[in-house]
């Protein structure tokens, strides 16, 4: 079962909260020894990525917990498409990640909403040599200096690939992509526009949201 409150993941109920009138299902879960058992990964016969084969299974845990509220199939194989994204039942749209400690997932029924994409990651500053990378001129005034602040920038700009990629294989670089934190938004240089819902506690974590036709 995906921790509901911080009881042995962190607290994503702001999360959670923000995000079940809109539909979408959120949770998350501490990688446990064991979770590499819920995901048949291509990579099994690699040792070396245990630590990832765990992590993704992990990802899958909280996933399926979530298709079961949904009316899905809570056995989903949820395997990984050639572009790398996770296949989801039919009708269904979803996203996982994980950093060392956690996985999360997002999931919700395909319909109004046309894509979802997470990410999570530690409560740490952005490394200084990536701050130029990722952030614009206007992302990095609104941010003022406030590393973990921009490292919820760079999350939140990983999320809006999750949810864009699969939909049309547009391959977004950071500077295809603004981030508003403050307004909850993403806007892309094509003009699309995401709304965004992020939170920033133990772990941030950031989840964009395509709308249909937006
Ligand atoms: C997809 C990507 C953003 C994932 O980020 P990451 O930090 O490596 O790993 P995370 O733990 O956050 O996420 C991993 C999960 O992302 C999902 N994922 C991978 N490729 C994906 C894609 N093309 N579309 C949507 N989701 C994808 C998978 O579910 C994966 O989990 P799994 O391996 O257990 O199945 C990254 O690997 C990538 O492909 N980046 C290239 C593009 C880029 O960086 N552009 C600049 C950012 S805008």
């Amino acid at each position: 079962m995906a921790e509901r409150v911080g009881r042995d993941g962190f607290d994503c109920a702001p999360l959670r909260a923000a995000l079940a009138p809109l539909g979408v299902l959120v949770g998350a879960r501490r990688i446990r020894p064991g979770d590499e058992a819920a995901f048949a990964d291509p990579d099994l016969g690699r040792p070396a990525n245990l630590a990832r084969r765990r992590a993704s299974g992990a990802a899958r845990i909280v996933a399926r917990d979530h298709l079961g509220e949904l009316g899905a199939d809570a056995a989903a194989p949820l395997p990984r498409s050639p572009s790398g994204a996770p296949a989801w039942p039919a009708g269904i749209i979803g996203s996982l990640a994980h950093d060392d400690v956690f996985a999360v997932a997002a999931v919700a029924r395909r319909g109004l909403l046309a894509g979802i994409g997470v990410d999570v990651e530690p409560a740490e500053p952005l490394p200084a040599d990536l701050v130029d990378l990722v952030l614009n001129a206007a992302e990095r005034r609104a941010t003022m200096g406030d590393e973990v602040k921009q490292r919820l920038v760079f999350v939140a700009k990983e999320a809006v690939y999750k949810a864009i990629h699969p939909l049309d294989g547009t391959p977004l670089e950071y500077a295809d992509i603004e981030i508003g934190l403050g307004e909850g938004r993403a806007k892309l240089c094509d003009g699309r526009c995401l709304q965004l819902v992020t939170l920033a506690g133990e772990r941030l974590v950031a989840v964009a949201l395509v709308w249909e036709g937006a």
